[in-house]
């Protein structure tokens, strides 16, 4: 691949010439090429090897928190060894060019350590670390990473003694206040939405390109395979983040 489709090109090209803003919508396929694996899609992806009803509610957590945090020191050790790729470093340099905001569904930093300011982490951050009972944000070191999937018994809260949870959105959770407030603020008042590498299928975030478009914006997917989203969108770049971001950010 070597160049932007035209029809995309002409599209940056009038948000940046008309002063207009870029909302940038992530999901896991953005960290795939970075070697974190996605959720659905592939055999190795988290969700076919996985229950996620066993480690990613708060029920599981009241039922079992030493399965639910080895599972998620796990993940946070994986992040930890992965670098960010192409495409995270192409888009710290694209809001060069121009305006954008960074609504990301990624629990992980990788955006951050590619140069990136994230705007909205809409499902939170694996390490925003806090009291499960109480809330409070735990600033301590992170306890040891064990291996592969063992049962780790989670750190306990300084101030009420409650169990420390990753800080990310279970399902059955609502999402952070504060980041879905500028997710829709960013897809309401973009010119052009890039959605890159999320399957469209986990709402409320998977709503925000549709929000984008009600509102005028020009919706470009970004993704090898066709999607939940591919239908509505105005334009499909069939490409990976990596190939795809470095070209647009050029
Ligand atoms: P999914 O795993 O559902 O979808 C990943 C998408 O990335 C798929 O559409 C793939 O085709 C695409 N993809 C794979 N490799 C790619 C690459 N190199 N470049 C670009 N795209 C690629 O991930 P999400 O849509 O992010 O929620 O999942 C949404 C939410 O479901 C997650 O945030 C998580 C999960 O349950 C919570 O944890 C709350």
């Amino acid at each position: 691949m070597r160049a932007v489709p035209a029809a995309i090109d002409d599209v940056l090209h009038r948000t940046i010439d008309g002063g207009g803003h870029v909302c940038v919508l992530t999901g896991a396929g953005m960290s795939a090429e970075s070697g974190i694996p996605t959720f659905r899609g592939t055999h190795d992806s988290l969700w076919s090897r996985f229950d996620p009803m066993r480690l990613a509610t708060a029920g599981a957590w009241r039922e079992d928190p030493a399965l639910v945090w080895g599972w998620y020191r796990w993940r946070m050790h994986r992040v930890r060894e992965a670098q960010p790729n192409a495409g995270h470093r192409a888009l710290a340099q694209l809001t060069r060019r121009v305006p954008l905001w960074l609504v990301t569904q990624n629990v992980d930093d990788l955006h951050e350590r590619g140069g990136s300011t994230v705007d909205a982490h809409v499902h939170g951050n694996l390490f925003a670390l806090r009291c499960f009972a109480c809330g409070r944000a735990h600033e301590g070191p992170l306890d040891e990473y064990m291996d592969d999937a063992q049962r780790v018994e989670p750190m306990r809260c300084v101030a009420c003694g409650d169990r420390i949870r990753p800080g990310v959105v279970w399902f059955g959770e609502a999402l952070p206040e504060d980041a879905w407030t500028t997710a829709v603020d960013a897809a309401t008042r973009c010119s052009l939405m890039l959605v890159v590498g999320t399957s469209g299928l986990v709402y409320p975030a998977a709503g925000l390109p549709a929000l984008a478009r009600r509102h005028g914006a020009v919706v470009v997917e970004i993704n090898p395979e066709l999607t939940a989203l591919s239908a509505d969108a105005d334009h499909v770049w069939c490409a990976t983040a990596a190939q795809a971001l470095p070209l647009l950010a050029r």
